[in-house]
């Protein structure tokens, strides 16, 4: 049994005045049996780990530097992000990908880091509306997992996200059907490359447009254990109702 994940990603958005939504969220949504998550910008996470200390509102970070510490200007570590008492890492997101060339040699770097830091962390899997229309979406996110997760991979380190890069802020997303066939992908992939224990254990989220609409039909379809929410996760009553539907899955 796969506990659901609920996991917000903020992006380029927050303020210290922001830190409202996480209380308002924590009282929206009691105790649900989602685990919840939000990844705030990196200027936030100290702060918002203290506003969530006592709900079930768990904190991540959105990116990190490969190194441990050196001559980065500008860049943040795994174990900064940890310190600051971050749980989770979202890395390899499609928009880092786009806006800062990250390869997936880059991703599985970041992601031995994470771990190396007792991070656990969501790596970003998704093919462009190109690649989908040439029908090679299996042939993308393969070479995506088999690049991006570094070796000996555990339930406890890894969620895998998939994002279709034409779904994220679109109001598009994929059919059911669409959905439900990457995930079996990815599953089989997980199992095979990690043995049947940990493929069958490693979370597997759905992101791209998802909304308090349409996580309900989302939420069920197989091999989907939970999103990763952008838009709808920055003001608590669209995602409250996200984070319980899946907490209802
Ligand atoms: P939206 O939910 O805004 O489409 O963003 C999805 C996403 O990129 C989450 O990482």
């Amino acid at each position: 049994m796969r506990t659901k994940l609920a996991a917000g990603n903020w992006k380029l958005n927050g303020l210290m005045s922001d830190l409202t939504e996480i209380e308002q969220l924590a009282s929206l949504i009691g105790s649900p049996s989602a685990e919840v998550l939000i990844c705030p910008p990196a200027t936030l996470i100290g702060t918002m780990v203290q506003t969530a200390k006592g709900s079930p509102i768990k904190i991540g970070a959105q990116n990190c530097h490969h190194a441990q510490n050196g001559a980065h200007t500008g860049d943040i570590s795994a174990e900064m992000v940890a310190d600051a008492g971050a749980s989770y890492i979202i890395l390899g997101h499609s928009e880092r990908r786009a806006d800062y060339g990250e390869t997936n040699a880059c991703v599985r770097d970041k992601t031995k880091s994470a771990w190396a830091a007792g991070l656990t962390a969501i790596v970003c899997v998704g093919e462009t509306l190109d690649q989908r229309k040439s029908s090679n979406t299996l042939d993308i996110i393969g070479g995506q997992l088999a690049g991006s997760i570094p070796d000996l991979a555990t339930a406890e380190k890894l969620v895998v996200a998939y994002e279709p890069v034409w779904a994220i802020g679109t109001g598009l997303t994929p059919t059911l059907d669409e959905i439900g066939e990457v995930h079996d992908f990815i599953r089989a992939r997980l199992e095979r490359r990690f043995g049947e224990g940990v493929g069958r254990s490693v979370r597997i989220l759905y992101g791209g447009s998802m909304n308090p609409k349409n996580v309900d039909e989302i939420a069920h379809v197989s091999n989907v254990d939970g999103g990763l929410v952008g838009g709808a996760s920055l003001k608590a009553v669209d995602f409250a109702p996200i984070v319980l539907a899946l907490s209802k899955a």
